[in-house]
């Protein structure tokens, strides 16, 4: 084993005190990919195995973790570089009850789905400030004509959908699982976390240790074929 991984081993007590057994045994089954198979493999699983888990155990999810997370999540490509994303982590769980009724998680259990948004130790909710890209894009080296741009797509949204997606895959990444909801009721959250008017909250991120759980009904139309989604050259 190289000198980094061995350096890694060195931290396994503590982590053996502070995280889940399957947290360690993620943690570990990552040291030995590192020294046998090629990164873009692991990538290549990380990917394949993410998707929403509904469902999450009691283990608790380390400060650390969700910080690392975040700080994975921070280097989503932005337009212009304009960062308007911003996080908000929220663990009390009288506040994730609450976002949780936001969210309507009572439908969720009405359709036989576990209370995946109370009960996960872990909610981040995504915020977008659409404001920051308009500031941004009224600086000079941004500026066409003199004018801010005609927005072909409001690229505050595909931002806030690049730091999401760096987030679900770090939780697969940290031996986690992570569901998306969207937000329904907006005003409601940034209410209940004190979220400032120019951002807007796109949803909830649950992020816990996974447990057998309810796959959704939109699964069982299957994944397109790829030759529909994908075009060479031409559509
Ligand atoms: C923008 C967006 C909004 C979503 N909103 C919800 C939601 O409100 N509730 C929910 O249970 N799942 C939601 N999902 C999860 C999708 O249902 C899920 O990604 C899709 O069925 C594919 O499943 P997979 O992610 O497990 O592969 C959302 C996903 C995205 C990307």
């Amino acid at each position: 084993m190289q000198q980094a991984q061995q350096a890694h081993v060195g931290v396994l007590p503590t982590l053996a005190r502070h995280e889940s057994r399957s947290f360690v045994k993620a943690f570990l089954a990552k040291l030995t990919r590192r020294a046998t198979g090629p990164l873009a493999l692991e990538f290549e699983q990380t990917v394949r195995k993410r998707r929403m888990v509904r469902h999450f155990t009691k283990g608790p999810v380390g400060a650390e973790v969700v910080t690392r997370i975040l700080e994975l999540a921070q280097h989503a490509p932005s337009a212009g570089f304009s960062q308007g994303s911003a996080y908000v982590v929220v663990t009390q769980p009288e506040m994730k009850r609450r976002l949780a009724i936001l969210q309507g998680e009572t439908e969720y259990v009405g359709a036989g789905f576990h209370h995946w948004i109370s009960e996960s130790p872990v909610a981040i909710i995504p915020c977008v400030s659409e404001k920051l890209y308009h500031d941004r894009y009224n600086e000079p080296d941004k500026l066409q004509d003199g004018k801010e741009i005609e927005w072909p797509t409001p690229y505050w949204f595909f931002d806030i959908g690049a730091g999401c997606m760096i987030i679900l895959l770090a939780a697969v990444d940290a031996g986690l699982a992570a569901a998306f909801s969207g937000a329904t009721d907006p005003a409601g959250i940034r209410k209940l976390v004190g979220i400032p008017k120019h951002f807007h909250p796109v949803g909830v991120i649950s992020i816990g240790h996974p447990a057998r759980d309810k796959k959704s009904p939109s699964l069982k139309r299957g994944r397109r074929p790829v030759e529909q989604v994908v075009h060479h050259e031409k559509w």
